[in-house]
């Protein structure tokens, strides 16, 4: 039994693969393209574990995937791997249609083929696990509510567009080939190995570097925020007791203005790392919105609960200490990625040629 991983040494994916071989000891196998967000760093703690494949490649490379699929005939795929920034695909959409719809479009294609080819018990075992946002259901006015797995679809960024239609694809592979799938639409991580690209991390990394902390627009846009292993958690219970073609969305119930997070990060760094010029949150300057913002995120998350009892262990207060503290105590991680460095990691780790 193994499974195929997709993006695993991403943000998300990274700590699912790490959590997956901390309780398990199903080999996994991770393909990643190493994007400007992979880094091979975030898996390092694995150097050595047979129970550990790691795959330089792209989901957009059908013989490659079908050269997985075939080579280590994985019980389950996994699909993190994604272009996810949305300010990125503001700026640069093609980016986004290529891994997240072709990419996508490749893997089920691929897993068609293979599944296709499975009996019996391997073959009703199979699962393709989508991994996909609340993001596709568009923006609530501040009383509507929550999202529940029926709300329509209405995307607002060319990212969410790009989910939306990944999604869509992976319902009809279900409808049409009858492909075991699964789907779970996730609010707003946070956590280890985030990207300082994001609201969370980038607060914290700017704030120690004395830098600006860029809040858009007013600040009042609300997001829901879920502890990274709590997504992980919701996956593997999905995964493993899931009912095929469903979708589950998986969230926080923590509804929180982005300028309360900015906030709150500050207060924790004032108290783990006070800087001697004043509070953090003198450094908070409010900056141009961006185009098409959604103004708030909510997710019901009561049909994971009610069918696999899935809950959330971390509240945000937990959750939040726990991250801020991570950055602190992980600060060559930190500069590496703030460098660039991280790209040249493979290198430096493994000789040249050796990106698997
Ligand atoms: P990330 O940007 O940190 O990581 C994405 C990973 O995918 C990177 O390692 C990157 O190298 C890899 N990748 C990109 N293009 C690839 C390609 N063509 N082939 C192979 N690998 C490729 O993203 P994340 O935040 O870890 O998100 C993972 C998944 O979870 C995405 O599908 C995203 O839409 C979804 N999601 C994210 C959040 C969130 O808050 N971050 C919330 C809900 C859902
Ligand atoms: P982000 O972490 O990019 O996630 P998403 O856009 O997928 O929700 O942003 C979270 C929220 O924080 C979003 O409302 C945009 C806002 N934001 C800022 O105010 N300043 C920033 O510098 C960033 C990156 C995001």
């Amino acid at each position: 039994m193994t499974l195929l991983v997709t993006g695993g040494a991403g943000f998300i994916g990274s700590n699912f693969v790490l959590d997956w071989l901390a309780g398990s000891d199903e080999p996994v196998v991770t393909l990643d393209a190493l994007t400007y967000a992979g880094n091979r760093q975030n898996l390092a703690s694995l150097d050595g574990d047979a129970r550990h494949v790691f795959v330089h490649g792209d989901i957009c490379d059908r013989d490659l995937i079908d050269r997985l699929l075939s080579a280590h005939r994985p019980r389950a795929l996994v699909h993190f791997a994604a272009e996810s920034h949305v300010d990125r695909s503001i700026h640069g959409p093609g980016a986004f249609m290529q891994t997240n719809v072709t990419g996508t479009f490749t893997l089920l294609e691929a897993a068609r083929g293979y599944w296709g080819s499975l009996e019996g018990e391997e073959k009703a075992a199979f699962r393709f696990h989508h991994v996909s946002t609340d993001e596709v259901y568009g923006s609530l006015g501040p009383t509507d509510p929550p999202f529940t797995e029926t709300h329509a679809y209405e995307p607002n960024s060319p990212y969410s567009a790009s989910k939306a239609a990944s999604d869509h694809l992976v319902r009809a592979w279900h409808h049409t080939y009858g492909l075991p799938v699964v789907t779970t639409n996730c609010s707003n991580n946070y956590g280890p190995f985030h990207f300082p690209e994001k609201l969370i991390p980038l607060i914290i990394v700017n704030a120690l570097a004395g830098k600006p902390l860029p809040v858009y627009g007013d600040g009042q846009q609300v997001r829901d925020w879920l502890y990274v292993k709590d997504h992980c958690s919701a996956i593997r219970e999905v995964l493993a007791r899931g009912r095929l073609g469903e979708t589950y969305n998986i969230g926080g119930w923590n509804e929180k203005p982005n300028i309360d997070i900015v906030k709150t990060v500050c207060a924790l760094l004032d108290e783990f790392q006070p800087d001697a010029a004043g509070p953090y949150e003198r450094l908070i300057t409010y900056v141009k919105d961006r185009p098409g913002h959604d103004r708030r995120y909510a997710i019901d998350a009561r049909k994971i609960e009610r069918e696999l009892g899935w809950r959330p262990a971390e509240t945000f207060d937990t959750g939040i200490r726990k991250t801020v503290r991570w950055y602190l105590d992980n600060q060559p991680w930190v500069s590496n990625v703030l460098s660039g460095g991280y790209r040249d990691w493979v290198t430096q780790q493994y000789g040249a040629g050796q990106g698997t």
